[in-house]
């Protein structure tokens, strides 16, 4: 047992449709509902010592919902963006994680100033994943690759693990230790492929905008309990 709080934890934040609807509620709601476990976790998870934080907020395969959908879940992002300065104060390193072409001009340029702002907060760090996917995050990183080999220096067989890590959208933040998943799915719907290869997972069947701060005790627990040999035998 490595008996540590994980230094990265990473969340993809499903469930929230479902939730509405066993209430009788528009999948809306339950995406604000959301939004409100979101804040709360991700303050909780830094009481708890934990230094990396990461949530799944909309993934490039999300474009396809219905349009009203997506509308209101770009609404939310812009909402917590605008709130977002906020959290310089609370000394907290911001990062997005996907293409940010795909936005307006106005709100791209509001995502890099918040992470340029918070760059020198080292001591927490919490990336939001936002038409993030893990094929492309991968894919963007192998055009840089070539293109380093094209135009610089640079031959493929420079091209190391650390070297290709750091082309990544988490080139920022280590691999992940524990990834939590709610709302009952057991799969990783494209998200941090490459920096999940050894993480533990934990999947549970609450619905996200019901996970509580209880909820995320238990899941560190479990992962307090795992033995991580990573290939090695147990020592
Ligand atoms: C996760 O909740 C939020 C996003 C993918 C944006 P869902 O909207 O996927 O909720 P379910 O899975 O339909 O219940
Ligand atoms: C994963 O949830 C994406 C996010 C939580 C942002 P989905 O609800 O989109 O995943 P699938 O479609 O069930 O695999
Ligand atoms: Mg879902």
């Amino acid at each position: 047992m490595d008996n540590q709080v994980p230094l990265h934890i990473a969340f993809i934040m499903d469930g929230n449709g479902r939730w509405a609807k066993k209430r009788g509620l528009s999948r809306n709601i339950g995406h604000k509902k959301g939004g409100d476990t979101f804040r709360e976790i991700a303050k909780y998870a830094k009481d708890c010592g934990v230094k990396y934080v990461t949530f799944f907020a909309f993934s490039t395969e999300n474009w396809k919902r219905p349009k009203e959908e997506v509308d209101a879940l770009m609404k939310l992002f812009s909402e917590y963006l605008d709130e977002a300065e906020s959290y310089a104060k609370e000394k907290t390193r911001l990062i997005f994680l996907g293409d940010k072409s795909i936005f307006a001009r106005e709100m791209a340029a509001k995502m890099t100033e918040l992470e340029k702002k918070s760059k020198q907060f080292s001591d927490f760090t919490l990336s939001l994943a936002v038409n993030y996917g893990g094929k492309d995050d991968i894919l963007q990183a192998a055009r840089r690759a070539a293109k380093f080999c094209r135009d610089r220096d640079l031959t493929p067989s420079d091209i190391d693990e650390k070297f290709f890590s750091g082309l990544l959208y988490t080139s920022a933040v280590p691999d992940v230790d524990l990834l939590i998943r709610p709302g009952g799915e057991r799969r990783l719907s494209n998200f941090l492929l490459w920096q999940s290869a050894y993480a533990e997972l934990y999947f549970t069947d609450i619905l996200w905008p019901d996970f509580t701060k209880k909820d995320l005790d238990t899941a560190i627990e479990y992962y307090k309990g795992r033995n991580r040999r990573f290939g090695n035998i147990e020592k």
